[in-house]
């Protein structure tokens, strides 16, 4: 399965603050906004990522992340001129996609929750028509939303109703099969001129190929659009990481857990942000791998 996060879009409900900076940027507590979702990704097994955002803003993400080859990942970037609507990902990735299948992930989602790895491989392992994260909201009205019957099969989505039937919200990740490219380059632009995903996703629904998995119960999916959630987000990761002294989406423990760097690396990336308290949890974990390693433990036992 391949991966593609979507940042682009102006952020214009943030601004002043993303006038000069690309809103999946922005700070959630200790790292940068599209951390978030690239460690989805990574959780669910995809190494291989695009990441599409406008063409002033790709720079910068370059810069942050590289090509990857640090996190034992493949980072590749491609531009989207012009914001005409999340399906175009599909098109300006259609030759990263080749014939696999592919999560797509946008930049400003946080998803946090128990089990969450082993639900999302479980899901990617052989993705058939598409394959949607439902969360119930208290304002179904701001986003997709997806009315499913007990097996998880949608009957119905819709995009922002005003009369929703129901309160499951359609999460900003979606996992599809290689039919995705031809669908989406049959689409026509919406009355507001965009490529929609939700029109993408009634295709499937009309294929009986529309599947809803529900993040219940004790998932935390945040919105960050708004000041008072952009803040409210960065405040519920802090409150977490204080308490257990874990870290949410650290890329580099993920690849570390994974096998994708070894101990060694992974202290050598913390010690070049040693002066922050990121930096020294990578080179606390670092040592406890290591240490792990040498008594023959496992990686679950990879707490610094
Ligand atoms: C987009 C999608 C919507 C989805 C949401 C999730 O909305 O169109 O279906 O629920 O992302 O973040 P937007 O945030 O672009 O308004």
């Amino acid at each position: 399965m391949k991966g593609i996060v979507l940042a682009g879009g102006s952020g214009s409900r943030l601004h002043p603050v993303t006038l000069a900076v690309s809103k999946q940027l922005m700070p959630i507590y200790d790292k940068p906004m599209i951390y978030y979702p690239l460690s989805v990704l990574m959780l669910a097994g995809v190494r291989d990522i695009l990441v599409i955002s406008t063409p002033v803003d790709l720079l910068l993400f370059q810069r942050l992340l590289g090509d990857g080859s640090r996190l034992g990942i493949r980072l590749s970037y491609a531009e989207q001129a012009r914001p005409n609507g999340l399906a175009e990902a599909f098109l300006i990735g259609a030759d990263h996609i080749g014939n696999d299948s592919v999560a797509l992930i946008l930049g400003d989602n946080v998803f946090h929750g128990p089990g969450f790895s082993s639900l999302l491989r479980a899901q990617a392992g052989d993705v058939k028509g598409a394959v949607l994260f439902g969360y119930r909201v208290a304002d179904p009205h701001r986003y997709g939303v997806g009315e499913a019957d007990d097996t998880g099969e949608l009957i119905s989505i819709e995009e922002k109703p005003s009369r929703p039937r129901s309160d499951r919200a359609i999460t900003g990740l979606y996992f599809y099969d290689n039919d995705v490219i031809g669908i989406a380059r049959e689409l026509k632009p919406s009355p507001r001129g965009e490529l929609e995903i939700t029109d993408v996703n009634n295709v499937y629904l009309k294929r009986g190929l529309a599947r809803m998995v529900e993040l219940g119960r004790g998932f935390a999916w945040l919105d960050t659009g708004t000041h008072e959630s952009l803040l409210a987000a960065g405040q519920f990761v802090r409150t977490l990481e204080e308490r257990q002294g874990l870290r949410v989406a650290c890329l580099e423990e993920i690849a570390l857990n994974e096998g994708y760097i070894d101990a060694e690396e992974c202290h050598r990336l913390g010690a070049e942000l040693g002066k922050s308290p990121y930096g020294r949890y990578l080179m606390a974990i670092a040592e406890g791998a290591a240490r792990s390693t040498a008594s023959g433990a496992g990686p679950d036992d990879l707490v610094p």
